[in-house]
């Protein structure tokens, strides 16, 4: 069972800002909020100048304030941690907490996200104000927990102060040991980068060529950037552990690059929060052309991603209104019912908490233009209106708190190619990995998504039919085994091409390829080439199917393996492209290329993965299906992203939750509607 978050009921709360705005407002806010539904607010997660306007100098009257009110109107709160913007007055008495560019200029106040996570200094004064926090705010009974920072590592990921590069010594010291070891793992003889004393060793400087750097190094540097993150939030998390009352809960919010969410999520958190804003797909300068029809419906990826490190989560920021910095990406306003759709979108990928962003749009500040729930003016709105339709709808959905998300097909994926520099693996993965995702979501096939490791458990993945794993170029022997046990264990699994290229850290792999799997898939790569734009488009045919065989090909030869696809056309004419074999009942699936979605159907149609809802109800491509299950109870959500109403058809009667009607046969769902069906097992 991974990190929960344990919601008897599904919950909505609102982010607020009590020093934003004049105290005369807050008792209106909160009864405002009241009459809504919210019973949750997040605060303070920006506020260190308020609880530590001098160094040293703390000050608990304006919280306390705003405390004992809310707990006078029953709000719960969740506090958040003021860390991800350090103060003035720090910055300027103690430049060395500042973040620091590539080439080592200081990054400054004025934004957020400014602090250098390394400093012994921001490290101490990060455990003063937490400590003081979790030591006066825990007691408080409507506090229910904390957010640790906020969005860590959005908008800075990378981090070049010299105490970086001095703790970036150290983790190589105590990962490698001795320089000779260093050296022949980073492969430091090619272009005279041999160290010869650790002092030498610097995080990625400005080089010749467009950040590029010694690439193995590169990939030891987001390894780093994640294990200073963790260890940054777990001081923290440590010191409100020593304070919190039973059932108090630690999280964070936010997916963002160089940090691995495993291992924070298991190691640091109660469960993991996600900051849900859809409407990034609607920015006024985003390319329609590029997101196969999917738009606000991509979100769903990245909830798929968080149910992978917490069944079942929070949102900590769920969008209200259209985005946009006074300087940066204008997103047109949600229209009426994408609120509702995109909270039910959560709710059906895992979510029992739903906190909007924010109560109020900002009247100062780099956020004017980042819409809330009210508008400045406080009148009664359109989005208060559907945001009081959607209490109404949750109160009927309460039951499914805890639901866990019903999927056969599980998609792959590991941090250590997500932070390799390598082109060639990320020019399959994109395209493959939209592509998948499209087929998947298109055709009803819900699945899940899991971070490997070496210390994955067969346990972790044995209850998947399919497992689809896209392109591991680097591999371990471990994840190999593991893929190996899946497949003999019965298993129906699909790799791709530029799989087991590399080894963990991150140099080719001169055995035959793919390295480590050729057992498996009985076959070996004879030879390859990534394509040209200048070329015509490659196919591959299987019977009598013909797909599309994009980014990279590669010709393979069948050792013990039964070839399935032939390339069409071009100098591989004729030669092998795909290839399968049998293991007992399993079975391992390889393509030698990247995958289109007619490629993904191709392929889910060799390997058997069918619709698995498709006897209970038709739906068109446009309407998303997710299925949550608790005590035997299936809870069906139907999600309508498109303008027009769509036409589904119930093939047995089933409960609409929303409406308490048992319904059944031909129904329609309204332009950005929503419906969720209950039925028994
Ligand atoms: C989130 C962040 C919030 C706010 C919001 C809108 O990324 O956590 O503090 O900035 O976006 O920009």
């Amino acid at each position: 069972m991974r990190n929960d978050i344990n919601f008897d009921k599904i919950t909505l709360g609102v982010c607020y800002y009590p020093e934003q705005w004049d105290k005369s407002v807050w008792e209106d806010d909160l009864n405002r909020m009241a009459e809504h539904g919210i019973e949750i607010i997040r605060i303070a997660e920006f506020a260190w100048t308020i609880f530590e306007p001098r160094e040293g100098g703390y000050s608990f009257d304006f919280f306390d304030e705003f405390m004992n009110l809310a707990r006078r109107k029953g709000m719960k709160v969740i506090m958040g941690t003021p860390t991800a913007t350090p103060p003035v007055w720090m910055s300027e008495k103690y430049p060395e907490i500042l973040n620091a560019d590539i080439d080592g200029n200081k990054i400054y106040n004025g934004m957020r996200r400014h602090c250098n996570l390394n400093s012994p200094v921001y490290r101490e004064f990060t455990a003063k104000i937490v400590e003081k926090l979790a030591e006066h705010y825990s007691p408080y009974e409507n506090l229910i927990g904390w957010q640790i920072d906020n969005e860590i590592n959005c908008e800075c990921d990378r981090y070049y102060s010299e105490s970086d590069h001095e703790a970036f010594r150290e983790y190589l010291k105590n990962k490698f040991g001795t320089l000779d070891d260093l050296n022949r793992e980073m492969g430091t003889v090619f272009w005279n980068q041999t160290y010869s004393d650790w002092n030498e060793i610097y995080l990625t400087r400005r080089t010749n060529s467009l950040g590029n750097s010694n690439p193995h190094m590169q990939l030891e540097e987001s390894r780093f950037i994640s294990d200073t993150v963790i260890g940054y939030m777990k001081l923290q998390a440590d010191i409100i552990k020593k304070y919190r009352r039973d059932g108090q809960f630690i999280t964070t919010n936010g997916i963002f690059p160089n940090i691995d969410y495993q291992r924070l999520t298991d190691d640091v958190l109660d469960f993991l929060s996600y900051d849900s804003y859809p409407n990034f797909a609607y920015s006024v300068n985003a390319d329609p052309a590029k997101d196969r029809g999917m738009r606000d419906r991509g979100t769903s990826r990245v909830l798929t991603r968080i149910r992978g490190f917490s069944n079942t989560f929070g949102i900590m920021e769920q969008q209200s209104g259209g985005g946009g910095w006074n300087c940066w990406l204008p997103q047109v306003m949600p229209k009426p019912g994408q609120m509702r759709l995109w909270t039910m979108q959560s709710v059906a990928h895992g979510a029992d908490f739903i906190s909007y962003f924010r109560w109020r749009t900002a009247a100062f500040g780099t956020e004017i233009y980042w819409f809330g729930l009210n508008d400045w003016q406080n009148r009664d709105n359109r989005r208060l209106r559907e945001l009081r339709q959607i209490k109404s709808d949750i109160d009927k959905l309460s039951e499914i708190a805890g639901a866990e998300y019903k999927a056969d097909v599980l998609v792959l994926c590991d941090y250590d190619n997500e932070w390799d520099r390598d082109e060639w693996h990320k020019m399959c993965d994109n395209v493959s990995s939209d592509a998948w995702f499209a087929y998947l979501q298109k055709n009803h096939i819900p699945y899940d998504t899991l971070y490997i490791t070496d210390k994955t458990d067969y346990d972790e993945i044995r209850k998947y039919s399919h497992i689809i794993y896209c392109h591991p170029s680097i591999i371990t022997d471990a994840r190999a085994d593991l893929l190996k046990t899946y497949v003999a264990s019965g298993g129906k699994l699909i790799l791709g091409a530029r799989t087991g290229v590399k080894r963990i850290n991150a140099q080719c792999d001169t055995r035959d390829l793919p390295a480590g799997l050729t057992d498996l898939i009985g076959a070996y790569v004879e030879e390859f080439t990534p394509l040209s734009r200048f070329e015509d488009e490659k196919y591959i045919t299987a019977d009598t199917d013909k797909a599309g065989a994009p980014v990279f090909n590669e010709v393979l030869t069948a050792t013990d393996g039964e070839v399935t696809a032939v390339y069409e056309g071009g100098c591989y004419d004729g030669a092998a492209a795909a290839v399968s074999k049998s293991n007992g009942m399993g079975c391992a699936y390889y393509y030698g290329c990247a995958f289109g979605e007619d490629t993904a159907a191709l392929a889910a149609r060799l390997a058997g993965i069918r619709a698995p809802y498709s006897y209970l109800l038709e739906l068109p491509e446009g309407t998303e299906l997710s299925v949550r299950e608790k005590d035997g109870e299936e809870f069906i959500f139907l999600l309508n992203y498109g303008t027009d109403s769509s036409q589904i058809f119930l093939k047995q009667p089933m409960t609409d939750m929303l409406t308490g009607q048992t319904v059944s046969g031909a129904r329609s769902i309204e332009g950005f509607g929503v419906s969720v069906l209950k039925r028994r097992k």
